[in-house]
């Protein structure tokens, strides 16, 4: 016990030294230092990777895999090293596997529409589960429009978790592709990947796993967890906005056809048709996100300085931290597990009686800054009875001090609302 108090201790010491590195988190609001809880929404940025984005600009910018002049070289060359890094962070074994893309939403966007488009037919189904965000949901509605494909969804438990045995129910002949969360970005459940996948597999069918809440937090590995697709953004993992990430199995990336059409992504163009280059350009039409893409790399560097297994001990202790007060209170209601294993730093609540926007606005007063709403999750709000929660969601700056003045500017709402 003494042993892990200790480490306790230093993993506080080793995450609160980086909150110097956000210079945002410097500021002040409304007269109150900033508690910025809103990490599922966006993380903040530390300095080197503002710098990256400068640096790029200041010195390297060009366009990239088209020039042969000094800039243009350099450019392409950090353009690739940045797909080279984001291989190595979520264990892909080749970087000719990583797309580029807008973000986790422009991700499955594409699958929706280039990977579906070959390889399912009416009638064909696609499992969902109850937890998806809309960027999960939507793209595969609009592709089953368009193909005449059936929607199926895997139910969320009471306990906020998927039951295992009911995707064995749920995987018949003319289930073509399973498409889950790794982390729900309101229940903070954590989903089983590999078990699933692999459940999956033994019916053949291929799985998508946006991995959008899941890759600031936990490990991810790819290839030796066999998923078929993964997909993420990079400002959700303190990267810039504007770039996002496909990862797709090399077979899978055979079987797509183009997404969008454009520049970089043929090999030859005539005035009726083109040829097309070999993937991961073939997916990357038009100018990509250049500048952004050191931003991630400097991202993924600055994470890997403090090691994931001690953002995932800080991240357990804060989310232990916010349920120890959280189930004290009579009048909030939790929304997702309340025990602490196969669960993350994404927290929902309600306190009763009250609109959450109210409770988010009056926290604001206070300085603090969380998410009120649906969260992008209206088929899960509809499951669990409720049209919105408050969240707070930790990053690794946060400190279980901010978590306490969030439970204290409660009592003004309560004062405001309830009294
Ligand atoms: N999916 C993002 C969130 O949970 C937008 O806030």
């Amino acid at each position: 016990r003494r042993q892990r108090q200790m480490c306790i201790r230093d993993s506080h010491t080793l995450i609160s030294q980086c909150r110097k590195d956000f210079p945002i988190l410097k500021r002040e609001v409304n007269g109150y230092p900033l508690a910025y809880l809103d990490n599922a929404a966006t993380t903040q940025k530390p300095k080197s990777v503002i710098d990256a984005i400068t640096n790029f600009y200041e010195n390297h910018n060009s366009n990239v895999s088209r020039g042969v002049y000094t800039l243009a070289e350099e450019a392409t060359e950090i353009y690739e090293s940045g797909r080279d890094a984001v291989a190595n962070f979520i264990g892909a074994e080749d970087s000719g596997t990583i797309i580029f893309t807008s973000g986790t939403t422009e991700s499955i966007n594409l699958v929706a529409s280039a990977w579906v488009q070959k390889n399912l037919k009416k009638g064909d189904r696609i499992i969902l589960t109850e937890m998806e965000h809309h960027s999960n949901i939507v793209p595969w509605q609009l592709a089953a429009k368009s193909y005449g494909i059936e929607l199926v969804y895997w139910p969320v438990t009471p306990e906020g978790r998927l039951d295992l045995a009911l995707l064995e129910e749920l995987l018949t002949n003319s289930v073509k592709l399973l498409a889950f969360t790794m982390v729900s970005n309101v229940l903070g459940s954590i989903n089983p990947v590999e078990q699933i996948t692999k459940i999956a597999h033994s019916h053949g069918v291929p799985v998508l796993v946006d991995s959008a809440q899941a890759v600031s937090r936990m490990s991810i590995k790819v290839s030796e967890w066999d998923c078929d697709f993964l997909a993420f953004s990079g400002h959700k993992v303190y990267g810039p906005t504007g770039i996002g990430v496909l990862y797709a199995k090399k077979e899978r990336l055979e079987e797509m056809m183009p997404f969008q059409g454009g520049g970089g992504m043929i090999s030859h163009v005539e005035k009726q048709s083109s040829t097309w280059a070999v993937p991961p350009q073939k997916f990357e039409a038009g100018t990509p996100p250049v500048a952004q893409v050191p931003g991630l790399k400097a991202a993924l560097e600055y994470l890997e300085q403090y090691g994931i297994k001690e953002i995932e001990r800080h991240d357990n202790e804060l989310t232990e931290h916010a349920l120890n007060q959280l189930t004290e209170f009579p009048d909030l209601e939790l929304y997702g597990p309340s025990e602490i294993q196969n669960r993350t730093g994404v927290v929902s609540f309600n306190l009763q009686n009250v609109h959450s926007h109210d409770v988010a606005q009056v926290l604001d007063e206070s300085g603090i800054a969380l998410r009120a709403g649906h969260h992008c999750t209206q088929v899960l709000h509809e499951r669990l009875g409720v049209p919105a929660t408050v969240r707070m969601s930790f990053g690794i700056y946060n400190d279980p001090s901010e978590i306490d003045r969030m439970f204290s500017a409660l009592d003004q709402a309560r004062a405001i609302f309830l009294h």
